[in-house]
């Protein structure tokens, strides 16, 4: 307890209790329907300007797990753990904007005076902007596998975020477009014996700057 905050409920508990998983079990499978809830939990998280510049590729099947194997370091998730989702973010288009807001204003969430005073000041952030572009599909991707992460882990599943993977290699066989940036793998099953601890932290004095 701080100041009357609990720091103890079973959200932080979630938190708390992750680990990245090396070893699944190879014959523990998810349903289609299980990946859909996951990808449908990701895709709650926030995005700039409510722009939900993602894709998510659900590597499931034998025969996807040993196109993808070679051109991510042969790590072990991927053939043992049920799903291996290519998350890949979108470059930051501001022109996208109307159509991802309409369902907002339809909704009544958000006025349609509004969506201008949206995509105006993006088109300014993003346009001509290649680094600020891809800045944010990473940004973008990064939120949407971490909300995975965790809802994974509530679920008693096991993940494993990887970045050891041939981007180019990963682009080209599963048919990425050209605005499309492979953010990275993202590992989800049934955990089995022999994977690590939770590893030490470096001290919180050592990397919060309160000012
Ligand atoms: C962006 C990113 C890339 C990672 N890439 C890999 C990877 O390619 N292979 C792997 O086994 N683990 C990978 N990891 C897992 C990290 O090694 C792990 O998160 C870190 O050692 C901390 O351990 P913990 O997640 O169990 O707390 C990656 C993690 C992140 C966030």
């Amino acid at each position: 307890m701080i100041n009357g905050i609990t720091t103890s409920n079973p959200v932080i508990e979630c938190i708390l209790s992750r680990t990245a998983a090396k070893y699944y079990d190879p014959d523990a499978t998810l349903s289609d329907e299980q990946i859909y809830e996951l990808v449908r939990i990701g895709t709650t998280a926030p995005t700039s300007f409510h722009m939900q510049n993602w894709r998510f590729i659900a590597v499931r099947t034998r025969e996807a797990k040993a196109r993808l194997s070679p051109i991510a370091w042969g790590q072990p998730p991927i053939t043992e753990a049920a799903v291996t989702f290519i998350i890949c973010g979108q470059l930051a288009d501001s022109s996208v904007i109307p159509e991802r807001l309409a369902p907002l204003v339809k909704a009544g969430v958000m006025p349609a005076t509004m969506v201008p005073e949206w995509e105006n000041p993006a088109r300014g952030l993003y346009m001509d902007q290649p680094q600020r572009q891809r800045d944010e599909a990473m940004r973008t991707g990064t939120f949407g596998a971490a909300a995975m992460i965790y809802a994974a882990r509530s679920l008693g599943l096991g993940s494993t975020p990887m970045i050891g993977f041939d981007a180019d290699g990963v682009h080209r066989e599963f048919g990425l477009t050209k605005n499309e940036v492979p953010v990275m793998l993202l590992s989800v099953g049934v955990e089995r014996a022999g994977n690590w601890a939770q590893k030490p932290r470096r001290p919180v004095t050592e990397v919060l700057n309160l000012i």
